[in-house]
């Protein structure tokens, strides 16, 4: 378990450097377009994989928030390929938000969510 847990936590730090690179990519001046849809596609297929394992984990330890948390997964992901399909066809331009919506939209997902998974698996009432 102990394992799982660090896994978790080892893709919550990648995941929040691929966004600083997304942020980074869509402030830079000599930023492309290509450099912007790279730094978005690296963070949709980590997140991607992020999700699948840290929902493998919650069904191996029996969560019963599971579900309502798979939505929000679900929701995350659409979200960002919807942004990414946006941005490919020049509908949003890249210093709109300067990338700051996936700052607050994952730390809020960490923060909230996935602590309360965390602190339900270490409380010992289940
Ligand atoms: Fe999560
Ligand atoms: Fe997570």
């Amino acid at each position: 378990m102990t394992n799982d847990y660090s896994t978790i936590s080892a893709d919550h730090d990648r995941l929040s450097q691929l966004i600083d690179l997304v942020v980074e990519s869509m402030s830079a001046k000599n930023s492309t377009k290509s450099n912007i849809e790279n730094a978005l596609t690296n963070l949709l297929n980590a997140a991607k994989e992020h999700f699948i394992n840290e929902e493998r984990v919650m069904e191996k330890a029996g969560y019963p928030g599971l579900s309502k948390h798979r939505y929000d997964h679900a929701h995350l992901k659409q979200c960002l390929s919807d942004y990414i399909r946006l941005f490919d066809h020049g509908m949003i331009s890249p210093n709109s938000d300067g990338g700051s919506a996936f700052k607050s939209w994952l730390d809020f997902h960490i923060k909230k969510m996935d602590n309360e998974f965390l602190s339900w698996s270490s409380s010992p009432h289940h």
